[in-house]
């Protein structure tokens, strides 16, 4: 990708519906043998695509139109997913629960490692082993029985996780007697497949705490669901105007589950509007931006898949920043990049101080997760001069049509 940077961002953003959201809604829909339409889906996103050749492997039937998804999984004749499937993409783990829940029995392989850290899911064993499943680990496959189906239970969370609470809540829907999770995470998109699993007729209270009680039913029905916005694509929008300067309106957007962020990006010193649904960003390219510190904590803390972007947007504040990556241990991959931009960035453990600098030049440099990628487009849109980013696949794993929304505001950027 090729960014000429120095381009003032001026105009409207469509929001995409999330990516985090649509891959969870899409594994509740093995969880009934009626049809889930989502609509709101985001488009062409590689992570999509490859849940969809997971979900089709399986013997769902899936049918798009833009942003239309119907999901029906009435005819699945597999229970396990190959490694081939799930090395692209760790959510895959997230079929485990719903399919054991209904067939009793899944076999799924590890995911294994990824980029920015270890990842493991023991989380997601242990809990599903409280509610009865006898797992078992043999040749990188996870192979989870319950043959008379899974048992409610009370599973007190060690640590907080997304995916874990996700996958539990989905197997819990149709258990036998209450689940309670607590310690759970509260993340919008969590809450977003809960109020789908309430419209397929599970029973569960407490979404958006940390205790979430589910009561099992005998069986789920299909339903049509609107995918949340995409609360981290919208953050990364908010912070390349931050950067820039210009005026912009990100359109279908939720600016209350950002808070975190709008009070970090208003100390230093960008303004921000709500207009219903709309969020409008704005900054004076004259007016400095000020430094100020981040720490990355579960929901409603701030978001580790915006520290990347924060983490750019420091490189030119006046003054400095520290950023402390509380979630992941080896989330500073962008680091060495931005230095090759001219960024003044000092490591240590998990923390970062940026020290504000006048200005970046542009400079080839190399994307390496999904997140990291997109703090480097931000940089480019900044710099002096070209930049190259090379590997851009991570880019369309997670960000609908990026070089036409950038496009459409100003910047100068084209896929090579
Ligand atoms: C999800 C998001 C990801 C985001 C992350 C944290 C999706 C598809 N991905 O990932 O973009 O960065 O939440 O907000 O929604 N952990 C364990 N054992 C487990 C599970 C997790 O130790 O069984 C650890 C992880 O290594 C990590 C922490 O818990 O250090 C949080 O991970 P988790 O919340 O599970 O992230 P994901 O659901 O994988």
């Amino acid at each position: 990708m090729r960014i000429e940077g120095g381009r003032a961002l001026n105009g409207v953003i469509p929001i995409s519906g999330a990516k985090n959201a649509a891959l969870k809604l899409m594994c509740a829909g093995l969880l009934s043998a009626a049809t889930l339409r989502l609509s709101n889906m985001p488009n062409s996103l590689r992570d999509i695509d490859s849940q969809t050749e997971l979900l089709e492997y399986l013997g769902a039937t899936i049918a798009r139109e833009n942003d239309l998804m119907a999901i029906n999984a009435g005819s699945v004749d597999k229970i396990d997913a190959p490694y081939d499937l799930v090395r692209k993409m760790r959510t895959s783990i997230l079929v485990l629960g719903p399919l054991l829940a209904r067939f009793g029995e899944a076999k799924v392989s590890l995911p294994g490692g990824c980029a920015i850290g270890t990842r493991p899911v023991d989380l997601h064993i242990d809990g599903l082993r409280a509610m009865g499943a006898e797992i078992t680990l043999e040749h990188g496959y996870i192979h989870a029985l319950a043959k008379d189906g899974l048992q409610g239970a009370k599973i007190i969370f060690p640590k907080v996780s997304v995916g874990a609470t996700e996958n539990l809540m989905m197997a819990a829907t149709l258990a036998k007697g209450e689940t309670v999770l607590a310690n759970a995470a509260r993340e919008p998109e969590i809450s977003d497949l809960g109020e789908c699993l309430i419209k397929m007729g599970a029973k569960i209270e407490g979404l958006g705490t940390a205790t979430i009680r589910i009561e099992g039913v005998d069986r789920l029905h299909g339903t049509a669901h609107e995918v949340v916005p995409d609360r981290i694509e919208t953050g990364t929008y908010m912070i390349a105007v931050a950067l820039t300067g210009g005026n912009v309106r990100l359109k279908n957007a939720r600016a209350d589950h950002l808070a975190a962020l709008i009070a970090r990006l208003q100390k230093a010193g960008v303004d921000i509007a709500e207009d219903g649904a709309d969020i409008l960003i704005s900054r004076d390219p004259a007016q400095p931006l000020r430094g100020t510190d981040i720490m990355t904590e579960p929901y409603p803390g701030f978001p580790t898949d915006l520290q990347a972007q924060f983490m750019t947007m420091l490189t030119l504040c006046e003054g400095a920043g520290l950023v402390s990556e509380t979630i992941f241990e080896n989330r500073f991959m962008h680091v060495p990049e931005l230095a090759r931009m001219g960024a003044d960035i000092t490591v240590h453990g998990n923390s970062a101080i940026v020290r504000g600098v006048k200005k970046l030049t542009g400079a080839e440099v190399m994307a390496t997760d999904l997140r990291a990628s997109v703090a480097l487009v931000l940089a480019g849109l900044v710099a002096d001069g070209e930049t190259v980013i090379n590997r851009i696949y991570h880019l369309e794993r997670g960000y609908e049509d990026l070089v036409g929304k950038l496009s459409a505001c100003g910047a100068v950027i084209q896929r090579i």
